[in-house]
């Protein structure tokens, strides 16, 4: 039997997605149109998002998110070093400096103290990531970009259906992006979505995504003030999203209660203690993140039961790209020596995930 897997590609029945895909295919409108705005508008709905522009990677949405948040040359984007290294990389394509705030030991998220040492007069934005699932401090963060007059960028790639003080996750920061990549918690394959909390930013947002040029004025006729990106996301992958849209709540209700189920059963084994989950906040438990005083211990003992658990990541830090960058992160070191996740998706039964206590309570 194959190892119970720490992430996995959620598709929609064959029979609800293969006729739409078919019909999309040959329909002749293979690219950006009526199947992309409609899975935009039905994306709002469902997450709640004032604006949301669908795209092709959560990476290009981050991109563009910077770029609005005026990340560039001369200019420092505050972020952090315990994520996937597309945060980082489209913050350096902007031109601007990353400068890695440290983390909260027990929650691998940025801390706000670090955040406020890290402040200058070339900041232009904070990038938060609500690292695997786990919503960020929110109502710290949106008050010190509001003292300093810097944008948040909130990077909700690890955190569908998260909600922090009751709202929506990707509604408190100026702008927020999700990933729609194979292991998600929903994918289109590969796509990704910007939301804006000012809609007046619609305009120039799809202008990067698409060249610079602006959709419905006559290609003779438009002017190309500023270069874009060709980020847009095609009618194709838009329908695998529209019929994903149809069974993503109970898959993400799945992720939290199994997160719930560790949150209690694991609070009271020696050696182990799961993140704490910051007040106001309600995660979405991409990965279940657990601390552990021997992480490696707990990796051999659930292979041993054939469950994979892992680190997943690199602190971003550690790449040569990087690492002229940060300074030192004792709260970042804190949590990834001792950090393991665990499986906890919507393919993680009620009898996968008692297996799991057992055996780690067991040791
Ligand atoms: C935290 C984080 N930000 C951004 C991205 C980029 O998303 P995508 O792979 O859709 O470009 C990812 C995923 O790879 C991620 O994990």
């Amino acid at each position: 039997m194959s190892p119970l897997p720490l992430v996995k590609v959620a598709m929609p029945p064959r029979e609800r997605l293969m006729p739409a895909l078919e019909e999309v295919l040959y329909s002749g409108m293979i690219g950006e149109g009526e199947a992309v705005y409609d899975f935009e508008r039905r994306f709002c709905a469902q997450f709640g998002l004032p604006v949301a522009l669908a795209t092709s990677s959560g990476t290009g949405s981050l991109h563009v998110a910077l770029l609005l948040a005026g990340a560039g040359p001369e200019r420092e984007v505050i972020t952090t070093s315990m994520t996937a290294e597309p945060t980082n990389t489209v913050i350096m394509q902007t031109g601007a400096t990353p400068v890695f705030a440290d983390v909260d030991p027990d929650t691998g998220n940025l801390s706000p103290d670090a955040i406020r040492a890290a402040i200058s007069e070339r900041t232009a934005a904070i990038c938060v990531v609500h690292y695997a699932g786990y919503p960020a401090d929110l109502a710290a963060l949106r008050s010190i970009a509001d003292a300093h007059g810097i944008a948040l960028v909130e990077d909700c790639a690890h955190a569908l259906g998260a909600r922090y003080a009751g709202k929506p996750i990707g509604t408190i920061g100026d702008s927020a992006i999700f990933s729609l990549q194979a292991i998600k918690h929903m994918t289109t394959v590969d796509g990704g979505i910007l939301a804006l909390r000012d809609a007046d930013q619609t305009l120039l947002a799809k202008q990067f995504r698409w060249f610079g040029l602006t959709k419905g004025v006559p290609r003779t006729e438009v002017d190309l003030k500023r270069p874009g990106f060709k980020y847009n996301m095609s009618n194709v992958t838009a329908t695998i999203g529209l019929a994903q849209l149809e069974h993503i709540d109970s898959l993400i209700a799945r992720h939290r209660d199994n997160g719930r189920f560790f949150d209690r059963e694991l609070a009271g084994i020696a050696g182990l203690r799961p993140a704490p989950v910051a007040t106001d906040a309600d995660p979405s438990y991409w990965l279940y993140t657990l601390l552990a005083d021997n992480s490696d211990e707990v990796e051999r003992c659930l292979g041993a039961i054939g469950v994979n658990a892992s680190k997943l990541h690199r602190p971003n830090h550690l790449h040569s790209a990087f690492a002229p960058f940060a300074g030192p992160l004792p709260g970042l070191e804190r949590f990834y020596d001792r950090l393991i996740h665990i499986p906890c998706g919507w393919w993680v039964d009620d009898e996968d995930r008692q297996r799991i206590v057992d055996a780690l309570a067991k040791g």
